[in-house]
């Protein structure tokens, strides 16, 4: 079998010749093969080769609080959710999760709540080792740091060289795991998750690869739980089996037919406004539609997805979480100015912004100049 056809049966990808091209060239030259035929026969019969040549082809990158939109609606989700029933922890699988920026920014979006570490587990999942390696080490550049609003680095992020490394209090409410999300065992476990997030993977895929993928995320996720995808992805969710929930800029889905506690289900009245995530420098957003198109836009018409995911936008459908009915601890309260905590450790650097009110940066997708 050609590298190509290899790499997209066990990836998934969509990748070009070009791509596949370059990758092999270097791998050619690490391994010391001048010989095509004598390459692709390595290839074949070595798991630890496709592995390496696998690393060249996938597209890790991921930055913190990458549509900020989305961790906010999480933490609301979650807040509302122990609220509602503290039995078991939250369960939150982010896959993929490349170097660990998605995980981490749910787990300092939780912190900064002042959600319990023991009300909520996060795992995170990504098809490449390397993304591994540096996720769980939590070492970041700059380029993991884009927008203007970066309190949060402050905060949770100590300076090491001309890095930042995340503190441990973040570090420990993630397991990493190594999977590739098309193996049938990766959906073993039906229900499971109360939150996923599968975000700016779906778009390297093709269709039957797509319907695949979100089958084996669907018998993960419990019948009562919200699903997060990149923007350019719900429109393959609707088409298969989702229903895009009304959280603006979150792009937050639910399985067809489930009733997610999404807070947008509370009547009005019950309702208390959360801090909006800050205005995106995303200028060119069209004005949402009105509250009456809502069902309509709700079916996510592909047409006008493409030119921006606001469809299935009404207006006033931010994200809210009922809080007439009193949270039975105060660790699931969310959005309650940040309760004085212990610092995430004794360096000053850090204890002199532990107790700062946070919120969620804004990102504009360019590097931060900082
Ligand atoms: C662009 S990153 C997305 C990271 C993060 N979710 C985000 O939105 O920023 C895509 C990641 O998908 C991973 N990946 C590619 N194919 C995969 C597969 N079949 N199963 C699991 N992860 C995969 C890659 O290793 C890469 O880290």
């Amino acid at each position: 079998m050609m590298a190509r056809d290899l790499l997209q049966q066990v990836t998934g990808l969509n990748l070009t010749e070009a791509v596949v091209g370059r990758a092999v060239e270097r791998r050619m030259q690490a391994t010391a093969l001048e010989d095509a035929r004598a390459y692709e026969r390595l290839l074949a019969g070595s798991a630890q080769e496709l592995s390496a040549l696998t690393e060249l082809v996938v597209v890790p990158e991921s930055w913190m609080f990458r549509d900020a939109e989305a961790f906010v609606a999480a933490t609301a989700f979650i807040g509302r959710r122990l609220a509602a029933s503290a039995a078991r922890p939250v369960r939150i699988l982010s896959v993929p999760c490349a170097g660990g920026e998605e995980p981490y920014s749910m787990a300092m979006s939780l912190y900064s709540a002042g959600v319990a570490s023991a009300d909520y587990a996060i795992d995170a999942v990504d098809l490449s080792e390397v993304a591994l390696a540096r996720a769980r080490a939590g070492l970041y550049t700059r380029n993991a740091f884009r927008g203007r609003h970066l309190d949060f680095r402050e905060r949770f992020f100590k300076p090491a060289g001309a890095e930042f490394q995340i503190c441990d209090e973040i570090r420990r409410q993630v397991s990493f795991e190594q999977a590739n999300l098309l193996d049938p065992g990766f959906s073993s476990r039906p229900g499971y998750y109360d939150v996923i997030f599968c975000r700016n993977l779906l778009i390297y895929f093709d269709d039957p690869t797509v319907a695949l993928a979100i089958a084996s995320l669907a018998r993960l996720l419990a019948g009562d739980g919200i699903l997060f995808a990149g923007y350019a992805e719900v429109p393959a969710f609707c088409r298969n089996g989702f229903t895009s929930l009304r959280a603006p800029g979150a792009f937050a889905l639910e399985k067809d037919g489930a009733h997610a506690s999404w807070p947008a289900r509370i009547p009005a009245r019950q309702q208390a406004r959360v801090p909006a995530a800050p205005a995106r420098a995303r200028s060119a957003t069209p004005a949402a539609p009105p509250a009456r198109n809502a069902a309509r836009a709700r079916r996510c018409r592909p047409h006008r997805l493409r030119r921006r995911p606001t469809c299935w936008r009404a207006r006033g459908a931010r994200p809210t979480w009922a809080t007439t009915r009193a949270p039975p601890r105060p660790a699931a309260n969310c959005w309650r100015p940040i309760p004085v905590r212990p610092t995430p450790t004794s360096s000053s650097a850090w204890s002199a912004n532990a107790n700062r009110r946070w919120t969620p940066p804004a990102t504009t997708g360019a590097a931060a100049s900082t």
